[in-house]
């Protein structure tokens, strides 16, 4: 008898320790069609939906996901984290840090919560930085999601990559001297975050005679979403943080 209180007490002990796990979903590029299966199931019941959102409470991931947000059980509620729009690693950080917590205290409760990625939660996601903080104490799973590169390549509609050719992603924050390299030693290239970057890219281009090979793409799966096959026409601003450059090699149709 006293072995058995003992279990149903480890056991009542053990249901009360249970905590919620956190899910880091893709939501794609921007169109909701573009969502996976999986992804619109696990919002849906989500007890607790969680994003990065700015100084205004604006986040893209959201609004990718609102058809599914409007869906939601009753009783759901948002965690909105804010997040300092600036490359300060120690405001970004400490905002990982308070984001982290606030999940932490959900999971704690036993909610699941489930994160709203742009694109996949691990291609350049910042749900890295909560996975890092909070994988150690809580289960987490992610799911994946399509990514800009992957949705960039079939709004060109031209393949990314063919047989024995190389293909590398860099970003706009690299070094010139990266982003050279990368254009001289692949035939496939991606410059992602684009944004303030742009003149520097297509002054990169041009240095590399890889200028007639490019083409940029802004807000790609959106209702803006713009594509500009020639560059040379593109003006030496900087644009919009989703937008990236797209580098592919001519190709003989029929190798
Ligand atoms: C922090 S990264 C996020 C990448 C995202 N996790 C993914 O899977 O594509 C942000 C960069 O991705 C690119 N990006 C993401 N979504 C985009 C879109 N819809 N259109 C164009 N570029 C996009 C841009 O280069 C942007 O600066």
């Amino acid at each position: 008898m006293k072995t058995h209180s003992l279990q149903t007490q480890s056991l009542q002990t053990q249901a009360l320790q249970k905590t919620g796990t956190l899910y880091g979903v893709g939501v794609g590029p921007g169109d909701p069609e573009l969502l996976t299966m999986k992804a619109w199931r696990l919002i849906r019941q989500a007890p607790v939906v969680s994003y990065l959102c700015n100084d205004s409470g604006e986040s893209q991931a959201r609004q990718i996901a609102a058809v599914v947000l409007s869906e939601a059980e009753p009783g759901a509620f948002e965690l909105p984290l804010p997040m300092p729009m600036s490359r300060d690693r120690t405001a970004a950080n400490a905002a990982y840090d308070e984001g982290a917590a606030r999940i932490a205290e959900q999971l704690r409760q036993g909610h699941d919560v489930v994160f709203l990625c742009e694109g996949d939660p691990l291609f350049f996601g910042s749900f890295a930085y909560l996975l890092d903080r909070l994988q150690d104490q809580f289960p987490c799973e992610v799911v994946p999601g399509i990514s800009s590169v992957n949705a960039a390549a079939s709004a060109l509609c031209s393949p990314l990559t063919l047989l024995t050719e190389s293909f590398v992603v860099v970003s706009g924050r690299h070094t010139d001297e990266q982003i050279i390299q990368a254009l001289q030693t692949h035939q496939s290239v991606v410059i992602m975050k684009a944004g303030q970057a742009r003149a520097r890219i297509l002054a990169l281009l041009e240095h590399t005679s890889r200028i007639g090979e490019a083409r940029y793409l802004e807000y790609i799966g959106r209702d803006n979403q713009r594509i500009v096959e020639d560059v040379r026409r593109l003006s030496a601003e900087a644009g919009p943080y989703f937008s990236l450059f797209v580098v592919l090699p001519a190709r003989v149709s029929r190798p």
